[in-house]
């Protein structure tokens, strides 16, 4: 695997690649690699026929007071994860790379409505550092692929919102959220709870697959429904941000008579950590 930073390295190797036609895919990540991470590598080497992975702490994705600066930094174990998996590439590049102007002075990208809402609340901004950095990321990549993990739910809606309407000729591929096996989802920021906030933290998964339950019950009081689960995560030592059922294809507030199925969207402080989990739910 190479390791590189600089953007003139990456892009003498893509040349390469597309001339002798391979098929490139990409996984954008912020380091500190879990499972999760490993398998969105996977499906990135099931898909294509070389891969590349960044590593990048995207100041701008960082609201104040959240942990920009006290983000896990753990390249060698990264590296040493992503060198057994035989991934081609790691593009690890610095602030000024991305940022040459300054993280304020940059060209930003807007992806109005799915940004808005949901975790936009409580972290307002994040979408567009998200949207900034993956389009920069995907003009100097250029991959046929990029492939993300469906955690982070409005994020994907995002990107894939972003790559169809700045026309990148790039294919979207979600992976499914790796759990833990009493069912947390997989997050960099889980080392944040310490063992008692690490026994409750499974309950969000928990009381998502609850509402998923009345859901699929006949139960259409949305509202109801989601004020309940409020108050089940609060008993339980969760702050909860938000508790969402929204329409599955467009992330739109339900109507009675849905359709397309439900995601139930959840986002809840427990100690340092917030946590981020959803559950899709099809009429069965
Ligand atoms: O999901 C993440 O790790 C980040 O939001 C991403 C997509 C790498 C952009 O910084």
């Amino acid at each position: 695997m190479q390791t590189i930073r600089s953007t003139n390295q990456l892009r003498e190797q893509i040349a390469i690649w597309r001339s002798e036609k391979y098929r490139i895919s990409f996984v954008p990540t912020m380091g500190n690699l879990h499972a999760g991470h490993l398998a969105l590598v996977k499906q990135a080497q099931q898909i294509s026929d070389r891969v590349v992975v960044s590593i990048f702490v995207n100041p701008m994705q960082f609201g104040e007071g959240e942990d920009y600066q006290n983000y896990p930094h753990t390249q060698n174990e990264d590296s040493q994860k992503l060198q057994a998996m035989g991934v081609d590439f790691l593009f690890m590049p610095d602030v000024s790379v991305i940022y040459p102007a300054g993280v304020e002075n940059t060209t930003r990208v807007e992806v109005p409505d799915v940004s808005d809402g949901l975790c936009n609340d409580f972290r307002p901004g994040h979408f567009t550092g998200v949207a900034t950095v993956v389009a920069r990321l995907f003009n100097l990549v250029q991959p046929d692929f990029a492939v993300f993990g469906s955690k982070d739910y409005q994020q994907l809606a995002v990107i894939r919102k972003m790559v169809s309407e700045l026309c990148f000729p790039i294919q979207i591929e979600a992976v499914e959220t790796v759990r833990e096996a009493d069912g947390l989802a997989m997050s960099s920021r889980n080392q944040y709870l310490d063992r008692s906030q690490r026994e409750t933290a499974p309950e969000l998964y928990r009381a998502l697959n609850q509402m998923a339950d009345v859901l699929r019950g006949g139960g259409r009081d949305y509202a109801a429904i989601e004020k309940n689960t409020l108050h089940t995560l609060e008993k339980a030592g969760f702050s909860p941000d938000y508790v969402s059922i929204r329409e599955k294809s467009t992330l739109a507030l339900p109507k009675r008579d849905i359709q397309t199925g439900w995601v139930i969207l959840a986002a809840a402080r427990l100690g340092k950590a917030r946590l981020i989990d959803n559950l899709e739910v099809s009429f069965s």
